[in-house]
Order: C-alpha cells, then structure tokens, then sequence
C-alpha cells in the first residue's frame, strides 16, 4: 500500500517516510531547531539493528527529514545496531551517547556532530562505557540507554538497569564523557513500595530538575506485563535520588513508551514518547510502524505532574464549531467530517453515570473517551474501532479522583490523527490509544451521556489542517511526514 493511500497513516505526527520506529533519542532545542532523532529501521516496518533517524523543526508542528544520524557499522562496535540514547552540549560540541550489545553485553558509545547536527563522528575508541560488576553477569544483564547531564564541574550519567531482578538506574561520572567511573544504583529505594509495578528493567532514563523539585523517569521494561513509562518525582541528594511519588506517564496500554524529555530556550520541559501500533503492520500492509506523540510540556504543581499539549500545535487549527453550553442526555452529532481534529471541552456531572466524546467512524465502528463518574475514571475504548488487524490493547482507564473525591468537572483535550488519538484529562492523566477503522476515513464528534444527562461547557471542536501549515514557498518541509 502506497503512504498516500493509507488512511491510518498520521498526517501531523512525526513518523518517518517509511519502515519502523521506536524511541525518541537525543531529543534537543539546538540554536534555535527544535531535533527529534528517534530509534528506526529503514528498510522494513519492524525492529530491526536500528540507526538514529533525525527530524528537525522550527516551530514544533512541521518536521522536516534529515539524513540518517547514525548507522549501525559492521565493524567493531555497534554492529547490533546504535540504541537509545541522549545528546548532550560538550562546550559547543554536540555529542551523542548512546547503546549498542556486542560480546553478549551492552555498552555506550559516543560520537560527536556538526554544529548542524546532521553530520556525526563515531569516536575511535568506543565503547566509553561498560556494564559495571553490578549488573555484570546477571540474568537481565541490561546496560543501555545512557541519560547525561552536566553538575558543577563533571558530567553524570544513568544507565537503565536492573538489580536482583527489579528496574534499577546505574549512576556514573566523567571529567570528559569518554572515561566514565561507576559510582552507584541512583535509587536507594528502588526495592520500596513507592517503586511497585514498575518492572524487571528500567528502560530509557531521563533525570531533571522540574519547579522545586526532580523527575526521574524511566520505562519498565517493554516485553514485560504492564509496560508503560513513569515518573517519580522526589529528592536528589549526594547524587542518590528518593522518590516520594509516582504518575504513570501514560495510560494507554502499549501505547505510549519511552518518552524523551529536554529543555527549549523559553524554559520549557518538553517531552516525546514513542507510540507503538496496535496492529500488526505487516499482515495490514503498511510501509510504516511507529510515531512520536505529539510534544508535551511537563511541569509540576506540588508534587503533580501536568502535561499539556504545547501551544504551538493550534497553528494546525482550521474551522473549528463551538458550543457554549450544552446539556447532554444521550447523544448529539457534532456534524465533524474530518479524520484530523482537537477537542477541548469540559464536562460537569449530572445525573449521568459517565459523559464524553464519541469519534464515530465509518459503518458504525467507534472509539470513546468516557469520563465515568461511576468508577471515577477515565475511560478511553477503542474496542469498535480496531478493524480487521484489532488487538485485545484497546480498553484503557485512568483515575481521575483526587484525594479520594471523584472529579465533578474534567476538561479533556485531545487530538484525533487518523490512527492515533492522544488524550490529556485535566492536564494531568494522558492516555494514547490507536483506532484502524476498516471503509471510508469519516469521522464525526458525538457528545454523549449514558444514563441521565452531564453539562458541556464550552465545547471546541477543530477541524485540522495539516496542509495549511506547510507554508508557501516550503514545500519540502513536511507535516507530520505525511504523504
Ligand atoms: C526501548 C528499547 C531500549 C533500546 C532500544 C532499542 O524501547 O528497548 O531499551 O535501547 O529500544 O531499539
């Protein structure tokens, strides 16, 4: 099936022109470019020895392709392929460090960019890193996804791992990123309740400092039951980090992994995280598998994260219906006809027992977000809209309650790009799902209330317009990579 046929394919998410994606890696506000490298396969949508694929923008909305960062070499180190990583500032020399396996261990490597950053040099005496005695020879043996940042007068590094079978991060520091002594695991707590859930490895680390406080985040290890992305936000002292308390970063179940974070020149905290399809891309008969979410800010408000769809994405904004306030008992057509739109809206309980968004597509099939105020959850199925190549991951809730007391108001805003829909509830619980409607790509917005009636208030609805942003005289610059 050829990109423009393909109507689940996103048009205003950053995917590449073809084959697979995974992780974000490197991600960095750059003299001004916003750069997303991201872990990919040219040749086939599936893993497989990944190199750095690279996108860059001005404005966070569209992406333009750049030549491929780094690519496995058949000798003598990453030969398996260049893994997750990050990008740092040497003293205005960009640097990559990221993962590769050989000799049945994992290790870093290094390489150093252009002031571009489009053209990279892999240092001759990789790997700089390898696995200390901790984690040396144990079951899991993992090793990879290097996370560094500098603090007084030396750099640190974590490394996702795992210790006597729990998700652990390794702390390491250098004078000069290529020689690197291990120092500790970075989480003295890791074995605690305030760690539960979160699995045998810890993948793709990022650590920040966010208001008064500091994030770790990590992803549990994506084969295992559960995956998903955390972050724990807590104390960091003599290079040891307590964590005080966990959010999931994503509700939706394999649907948002390995998130990336960075700051851009306003200050912001900015975030990616991976989105894996919930089909199988190649009995469906696509040339692609994998999107990077669209960028979140992150910012902390006590001890709660919240994340927010950044600004800039209103710039895909076209016609957009609105309704002041509405009272809903059962269900109302929107008359949307668009596979690309945003909604905002928020929602006072009534009688109903749970109220919200119905995207209805072709021939019946369907795909719900739900704010059930008799779970206290939210509750996003997209059961009805899986097609022929469906998947059992389709169910997803996340709690909305607060102190114990369900949510009486909840603001949802969300994006709706073909096959995937991201949502955020009350700028706090995200959850990502894909839909693969089978017939025509129509789309409608139905406000519904089961059992009873709820209150809307000011209901936005935008139909998008990835085209209207690609911008006269710009014709190479593509949204989202979409045909
Ligand atoms: C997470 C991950 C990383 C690894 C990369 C390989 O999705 O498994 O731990 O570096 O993918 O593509």
């Amino acid at each position: 099936m050829t990109v423009a046929h393909d109507r689940h394919r996103p048009r205003f998410h950053l995917l590449p022109l073809s084959g697979w994606m995974n992780d974000p890696n490197g991600v960095v506000h750059w003299r001004g470019r916003y750069h997303v490298f991201y872990q990919h396969n040219p040749l086939a949508p599936r893993w497989g020895t990944p190199s750095w694929g690279h996108a860059v923008s001005d404005d966070l909305v569209r992406w333009e392709h750049a030549p491929i960062a780094l690519a496995p070499e058949m000798l003598p180190v990453d030969v398996s392929g260049c893994w997750s990583g990050c990008l740092v500032d040497d003293d205005g020399t960009p640097t990559i460090l990221y993962s590769t396996a050989r000799d049945g261990e994992q290790v870093t490597c290094l390489a150093t960019g252009s002031g571009d950053l489009m053209r990279w040099t892999k240092h001759a005496d990789n790997p700089v890193m390898r696995p200390p005695n901790a984690v040396r020879g144990r079951t899991m043996d993992a090793f990879r996804d290097p996370w560094v940042w500098r603090e007084d007068d030396a750099w640190y590094a974590l490394v996702g791992s795992s210790i006597g079978g729990l998700g652990q991060v390794l702390l390491h520091r250098s004078a000069d990123l290529r020689s690197w002594t291990y120092l500790h695991p970075f989480v003295p707590s890791f074995d605690q309740p305030v760690c539960d859930d979160t699995g045998q490895v810890w993948e793709c680390p990022g650590f920040f400092p966010l208001g008064s406080e500091h994030v770790l985040m990590v992803s549990r290890f994506q084969w295992a039951a559960g995956t998903h992305a955390s972050a724990f936000v807590g104390a960091y002292r003599d290079q040891r980090f307590e964590p005080r308390s966990r959010e999931r970063l994503d509700w939706g179940h394999r649907a948002f992994f390995a998130p990336l974070t960075t700051t851009d020149e306003r200050g912001r905290r900015l975030m990616w995280g991976w989105l894996p399809e919930q089909r199988d891309p190649v009995r469906a008969r696509a040339t692609w598998a994998g999107v990077a979410s669209l960028p979140r800010e992150l910012t902390l408000e006590g001890d709660v994260l919240r994340q927010r769809f950044v600004p800039e994405l209103s710039a895909l904004r076209a016609d957009r219906v609105h309704l002041d306030h509405a009272s809903i008992r059962g269900e109302r057509s929107l008359g949307i006809d668009t596979p690309t739109l945003e909604v905002r809206c928020t929602i006072v309980r009534g009688t109903a027992s749970s109220a919200g968004i119905r995207i209805v597509h072709a021939a019946g099939q369907y795909t719900e977000v739900l704010v059930a105020w008799c779970t206290g959850r939210l509750l996003v199925d997209s059961r009805w809209s899986k097609g022929v190549h469906g998947s059992e991951y389709a169910f997803d809730t996340a709690p909305l309650e607060r102190d114990g007391a369900p949510l009486e108001r909840v603001t949802l805003h969300l994006y709706l790009d073909h096959s995937v829909l991201e949502v955020i509830a009350n700028d706090r619980q995200a959850v990502t799902t894909r839909c693969y409607p089978i017939g025509p790509p129509d789309v409608d917005v139905h406000l519904v209330a089961v059992d009873g009636d709820a209150h809307f208030e000011q209901v936005e609805v935008w139909r998008l317009d990835p085209d209207a942003v690609r911008g006269g005289g710009e014709a190479e610059a593509i949204v989202g990579w979409g045909a």
